[in-house]
């Protein structure tokens, strides 16, 4: 079972959009998935759900020690574990429930392939928990001013985490999202900085901005669903190529 957390603590950037996204793909390749929606925002919930309503599966019950939960199936070869505005009532002081969710998906009855966690963006208890569950992290980083400064933060509570919790975890990689289509010498300069700045741990494949990507999960589809052909699909699909290959799958 790869555990994967999507984290930055910089909102907007695409936590939500790519667990979403990369959830169907990986399931539609025939992996068995697991998607976490650890935010209180629950917006991979709603992803999922056209009606939040419809919530069988709460994450808030693995940080209330209650491990008897049943993952909610959502088509074939994909479950989840949902979340709602309720999270945010886990207190930050609430030091013991950094374990929790690691515990949560350790009681797990069924395994997957790939559990994916879409995390908050906040440096809190609720990330530390993802990140002590996680095997590995994937960062998706938008190129805008101040996007590695912000970053250093992150990098250090990774540090951290790894010294006192889980000295497992790893950065898969960062992925670039929300790429202007049409250059920029302002939006150049930032990438080759963060490709400067993070060599290797930066993937090849970045995801550009585009009206498809916003748009489906709104539709509860993927890109690759809403429209195949579409330039988002295509990046979409090489993007979870080099995940696989980073993972040696
Ligand atoms: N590649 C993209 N092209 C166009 N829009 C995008 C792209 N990626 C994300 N978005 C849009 O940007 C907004 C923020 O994306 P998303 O919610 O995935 O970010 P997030 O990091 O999960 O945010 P938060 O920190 O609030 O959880 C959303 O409206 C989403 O539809
Ligand atoms: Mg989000």
């Amino acid at each position: 079972m790869q555990i994967i957390a999507i984290a930055n603590q910089k909102g907007g950037v695409g936590k939500t959009t790519i667990t979403f996204n990369l959830s169907k793909e990986l399931a539609h390749r025939g992996y068995s998935v697991l998607a976490i929606d650890n935010d209180p925002q629950g917006n991979l919930t709603s992803a999922f759900l056209p009606d939040p309503e419809a919530m069988q599966a709460d994450v808030l019950s693995f940080y209330r020690n209650e491990y008897d939960i049943r993952p909610q199936a959502i088509e074939e070869r994909l479950d989840l574990i949902g979340a709602s505005i309720q999270l945010a009532t886990v207190p930050d002081s609430d030091v013991l429930a950094v374990s929790s969710l690691q515990e949560g998906i350790r009681s797990l009855e069924r395994k997957y392939d790939f559990v994916l966690i879409d995390c908050l963006p906040s440096l809190g208890l609720l990330s530390l928990a993802a990140l002590t569950a996680a095997q590995h992290v994937l960062i998706p980083m938008k190129p805008a001013p101040f996007a590695i400064k912000g970053s250093k933060d992150l990098f250090t509570t990774i540090e951290r985490v790894k010294r006192k919790m889980n000295p497992k975890l790893s950065v898969l990689g960062i992925v670039l999202n929300l790429v202007e289509g049409r250059t920029t010498t302002m939006g150049d300069q930032l990438e080759s900085v963060i490709r400067e700045q993070y060599g290797e741990q930066v993937f090849e494949n970045k995801l550009a901005k585009g009206t498809k990507l916003e748009e489906s999960p709104a539709f509860n589809l993927s890109i690759s669903e809403y429209d195949q052909r579409s330039k988002g699909a295509s990046q979409f699909a090489d993007f979870t190529d080099e995940f696989l290959k980073r993972l040696k799958i």
